[in-house]
């Protein structure tokens, strides 16, 4: 599991926070990677962390939440996700691993690929998934039904198949990663290790992925992850947290800790525990983390990260990934005005 790297598109948020943390339905997205591991039967887990690893390691602990045994591999720096792979030599062994990038979300899981691959001939499995903007990943191509080449994020895709953070290897890739050279990035690339592999003879396979797939580096992506997900939920909902005044139409979960007071909170949507929901509406597609308070204001189709307080706001928020402790309301005092405090890279849209 690589949970390094330095999420520069979820900025601001991932100054203060792993990117692999920022929750999908109030859970943290690496959390539904270390599920899907566990799903497959995979409970010997490396989590390769970087700069935010003291968080990480708070998130995850020793693993038993997951019903795995977590070890923790320190890389210094970004070195790629190849680097990843060679740090891991000692913890891996000779033994067949799969690669599970962090924020990489499959929501049908991994075990129809881990079974396939425990089964085959294969020395590596690669996934696959058709994308509007294959210029974002490793793209691969494929000649009756084998995928000849890889190439990372090309200017020009050659095909629309991106490869998914997600893969398989045999100890032959032990073979490639020491001899590769970092590329123009500065990487150690998984592109050029698959390459490696398909050109020393080795047999790489890449099933077309059925399901959804996020790569939820950006804004967009997880509000997206967040639908996919909300979208499955069971309705629960205790009969004591909405007030009389309150109704929850649709597939809802409310936190037993939580309070609705005077709302309306319209499916699909989440809840967390110790949250406040007051005079206000909640819309299809949105979490709510613990301890936030949402009062006299109207939010849809956004995710809201632990401890944030939106208060009287004139107009409905939508589509905004709003992270924790962050505090929006009317001012009572003169000018009126927008009056800001953001971090960098914060991004705000008006009316
Ligand atoms: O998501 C799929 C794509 O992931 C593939 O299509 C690309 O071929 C592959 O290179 C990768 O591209 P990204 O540019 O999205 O990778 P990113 O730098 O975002 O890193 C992916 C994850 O791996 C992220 O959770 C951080 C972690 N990571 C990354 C690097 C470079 C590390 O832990 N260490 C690293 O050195």
């Amino acid at each position: 599991m690589l949970s390094g790297g330095l999420g520069t598109r979820l900025r601001p948020l991932t100054y203060t926070g792993a990117k692999q943390l920022v929750p999908i339905a109030n859970k943290p997205v690496l959390f539904y990677a270390l599920e899907s591991l566990v799903a497959a039967g995979i409970t010997e887990i490396a989590i390769v962390v970087g700069d935010t690893h003291a968080q990480i390691r708070a998130a995850v602990g020793d693993g038993s939440q997951f019903g795995a045994r977590v070890t923790y591999i320190e890389q210094d720096a970004p070195r790629g996700i190849a680097h990843g792979i060679a740090i891991a030599r000692d913890f891996l062994g000779d033994s067949p691993f799969v690669l599970f990038l962090g924020d990489n979300f499959l929501r049908e899981g991994i075990v129809p690929y881990v079974e396939r691959f425990r089964q085959g001939e294969c020395n590596a499995q690669i996934l696959l998934y058709p994308v509007p903007n294959p210029q974002d990943f490793g793209v691969a191509i494929l000649e009756d039904g084998r995928v000849v080449r890889v190439v990372e994020k090309p200017r020009e895709p050659p095909s629309d198949l991106a490869v998914i953070g997600i893969y398989m290897f045999d100890h032959h890739v032990f073979e490639i990663v020491p001899r590769l050279r970092p590329s123009a990035r500065g990487e150690l690339e998984i592109t050029d290790t698959i390459q490696g592999l398909i050109d020393a003879g080795y047999r790489v396979e890449a099933p077309i992925v059925q399901g959804a797939w996020i790569d939820t580096g950006k804004k967009a992506d997880m509000l997206e992850a967040n639908r996919l997900i909300l979208e499955i939920l069971q309705r629960d909902v205790p009969a004591h947290v909405l007030d009389g005044d309150s109704q929850a139409h649709g597939k809802v979960v409310i936190a037993a800790e939580a309070q609705v007071v005077n709302s309306v909170i319209r499916g699909p949507a989440i809840i967390g525990p110790r949250t406040r929901i007051v005079n206000a509406y909640v819309g299809p597609f949105t979490s709510i983390d613990h301890d936030c308070e949402i009062v006299a204001c109207e939010i849809e189709h956004s995710i809201v990260l632990e401890g944030t307080r939106l208060c009287d706001i004139p107009h409905r928020i939508e589509d905004s990934l709003i992270g924790r402790h962050v505090e929006i309301h009317r001012s009572p005092h003169k000018p009126k005005a927008y009056k800001l405090m953001l971090g960098d890279y914060s991004r705000v849209e008006v009316v």
